[in-house]
């Protein structure tokens, strides 16, 4: 098999399975009951460091060597893991120095996981000699299809290793301590350094507040890159003994999303594969799965792996509701229209006990193959496998980018007003949402990606601009591209320094804009925005920027019960074969809605109305893919003009109408002429 290329043998269909917490008599039993619900690949060994390797050295395989045995006896695919996700007691208890410190200077005794402090060089020796008697031993298994490095990599270290190293690192990148000072802007209440040994990471004890936010915005977003960057170097120094026995097979590990601590964008150029772990909250919208799912795509605009998702329901929400009888199916289509390749569940056997004893499982206790759950996983298994394998293959496609960056949602999140509570994520699911109810594909993409041959490109909050940004986007726009970039963004560098010329003033000219005054209302005082010719557009809260025009034209402008009624809230401007717009407020879905038309007006793409439905397209060679999702629990009849082929579920033919069963998926294969 070729690296990256799960594709050429079938769709994979699988789950965490951690048998060891079962007597092993029972094995053969879960295998059958799997096998007969068209399950094909497991993950497993990831958490049983104390299993392989029970005394420092002493390493004992036979128990893995007979689960792997037993699952390609039977056909199943594995993707291995490296059971480096959690501690062995033995080492927390022989090396302290493996464990972690937290962010309120507590120092963990063992137990838990994901709980190895990254620049422990003990932890990252011991870690590679069992990664590499791993990759030794299994390397060449027949059923083996792919690695997964740890597992959710997450959370920080604040231990004197870590201060040490982060000093270290420090220094590489400012050389000299009075760059340090002023990228930092330290004399801000007299936190000038003057030694090296002075810095501390921002923690409880020290610069950080109690709502997570702390003083010196510098110091934290390096930390934040200094602790992605380490636990990076885990990931690495994983993949590379891997690599010394298996240079084949792809190596992986599961990733979260729109989660805060990893700048996965950093990551992706390293991951063979991305995978990543979906959760949405019982009551999130559709439109909040699609965009993680996008989201992990435009790491590397490639097809990755649903490593895990629940068959029914999570334990660690306040309230687990159970996902309604084929929401699940719903859920895994959304996954495969938006990219993956290949579902997984988590978990394929209920816990016995233990903290995840009420998460939902393929097989539960009691009268398994009898349940709901059981049944639709079965369902889905036969669907996927019958699908075409160079769905695979295919891409992805959409005309609008929306640009993601941790360092943006870092340094916007650190940032102490213009609101209390905002969330960089909410604000990009703002924008994200009002494409997909309008029926617009989006990709998302790095400050730097090439941004040639989208239509639109949206950089909502991106707070943190450099020169690489900023010449990306002119060259987009000189050549005709159309940019929408928002409130909260172009404020600072990436040194999180304000722009001393004014905010946005790097990308000044090609918006036409200028702001000096910014509000910042609650929900109960929301601003009318009005069209130039008097039409409600809209209403805003959160923040709103007074946009003074330096050559824009107004789009829109803010009601008359505001001092700044002759502001504008929406402009445009023309800069060389392109156009620029700017949305300084935060409008309700209405206004949203009618900016998304501005925006589009005059390209190929249509506003159409998929509130409650999505239509996604992968295309592979001369073949199309389109997936129409209903997306609630509601039947519903859909027209989508020029829309025809053969749905690959229930093999009919269609053609523009379209009828849809609650949650119900159509697959149209078409032929690209
Ligand atoms: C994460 C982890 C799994 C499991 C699930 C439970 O995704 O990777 O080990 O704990 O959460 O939802
Ligand atoms: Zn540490």
């Amino acid at each position: 098999m070729e690296l990256n290329d799960l594709g050429k043998i079938s769709m994979l269909f699988g789950g965490d399975y951690n048998p060891e917490q079962w007597p092993e008599d029972s094995w053969q039993d879960d295998i059958d009951k799997l096998k007969r619900a068209n399950i094909n690949s497991a993950t497993i060994n990831v958490f049983s460091w104390a299993l392989l390797e029970p005394r420092e050295g002493e390493y004992d395989f036979t128990q893995l060597d007979r689960l792997f045995e037993l699952l390609e006896k039977n056909g199943i695919n594995v993707i291995l893991a490296t059971s480096t996700g959690a501690l062995p007691m033995w080492m927390s208890t022989k090396y302290p120095e493996v464990n972690r410190v937290n962010v309120e200077g507590i120092k963990q005794k063992q137990g838990k996981r994901h709980n190895a402090c990254p620049n422990s060089w003990l932890f990252q020796k011991l870690a590679r000699q069992l990664v590499e008697r791993i990759a030794k031993k299994y390397a060449k298994k027949g059923n083996l299809v792919a690695w997964h490095v740890s597992n959710e990599y997450e959370g920080y270290c604040y231990c004197n290793q870590c201060v040490e190293e982060f000093r270290q690192w420090l220094q590489n990148k400012y050389k000299n301590l009075s760059n340090l000072n002023q990228s930092w802007n330290s004399n801000f209440w007299s936190h000038t350094i003057n030694d090296w040994n002075e810095i501390i990471p921002p923690m409880l004890t020290t610069d950080l507040f109690s709502n997570g936010k702390s003083v010196l915005s510098g110091a934290e977003i390096d930390y934040r890159r200094f602790q992605s960057e380490s636990l990076l170097k885990n990931f690495m120094l994983e993949k590379k003994a891997i690599k010394k026995f298996d240079r084949n097979h792809p190596v992986t590990t599961n990733f979260m999303g729109s989660k805060k601590d990893i700048d996965y964008f950093k990551w992706a150029p390293h991951i063979d594969i991305i995978s990543w772990d979906s959760y949405p909250m019982p009551d999130d919208k559709a439109s909040k799965s699609a965009m993680e799912h996008d989201l992990m795509r435009g790491l590397k605009q490639k097809p990755f792996i649903l490593m895990e998702q629940t068959p029914n329901q999570q334990n660690w929400y306040p309230f687990n509701k159970l996902k309604q009888p084929n929401e699940m199916r719903m859920l895994s289509y959304q996954a495969l229209a938006h990219g993956a390749n290949g579902i997984n569940f988590f978990q394929l056997k209920q816990s016995r006990s233990g903290a995840e004893k009420f998460h939902g499982a393929v097989l539960t206790v009691g009268d398994a193959v009898n349940s709901r759950t059981y049944r639709e996983v079965q369902k889905l298994g036969k669907e996927l496998a019958s699908l075409p394998t160079d769905l695979q293959d295919s891409k992805f496609k959409a005309e609008v980018a929306i640009v993601f960056d941790w360092e943006s949602y870092w340094g916007l999140e650190n940032s102490i007003g213009p609101l209390e509570e905002l969330s960089y994520v909410d604000e990009v699911q703002r924008f994200y949402k009002a494409f997909y109810d309008s029926g617009i594909s989006v990709d998302f993409v790095s400050k730097t990606t090439n941004l040639e041959g989208y239509t639109v490109v949206v950089a909502p909050v991106l707070y943190m601009w450099n020169d690489e940004f900023v010449a990306n986007i002119t060259k987009y726009v000189k050549s005709g591209g159309r940019f929408l970039t928002t409130y909260l963004s172009g404020i600072a560098n990436e040194n999180d320094q304000i722009f001393v010329e004014g905010y946005l003033s790097p990308l000044q000219k090609l918006l036409g804009i200028k702001i000096d005054e910014r509000d910042a209302r609650s929900e109960n005082e929301a601003i009318n925005i009005v069209s130039n010719k008097g039409r409600l557009l809209g209403k805003a809260t959160g923040v709103c920027d007074l946009v003074i025009s330096q050559g824009a034209k107004s789009v829109a402008h803010y009601g008359k019960e505001v001092f700044y009624s002759d502001c504008s809230a929406i402009t445009v401007n023309d800069f060389e074969k392109g156009k620029a717009f700017y949305c300084g407020a935060g409008l309700d879905t209405t206004g949203m809605k009618n900016l998304i038309q501005q925006l589009v007006d005059g390209t190929s793409l249509d506003v159409v109305n998929s509130v409650n439905f999505e239509v996604s397209t992968r295309i592979s060679n001369n073949k199309k893919y389109t997936f129409i999702i209903n997306t609630i629990d509601q039947t519903q009849d859909v027209k989508i003009s020029g829309i025809k082929g053969v749905d690959l579920l229930s093999n009919k033919e269609l053609c523009e109408k379209i009828h849809l069963e609650p949650f119900g998926t159509v697959i149209l294969k078409s032929e690209i002429d």
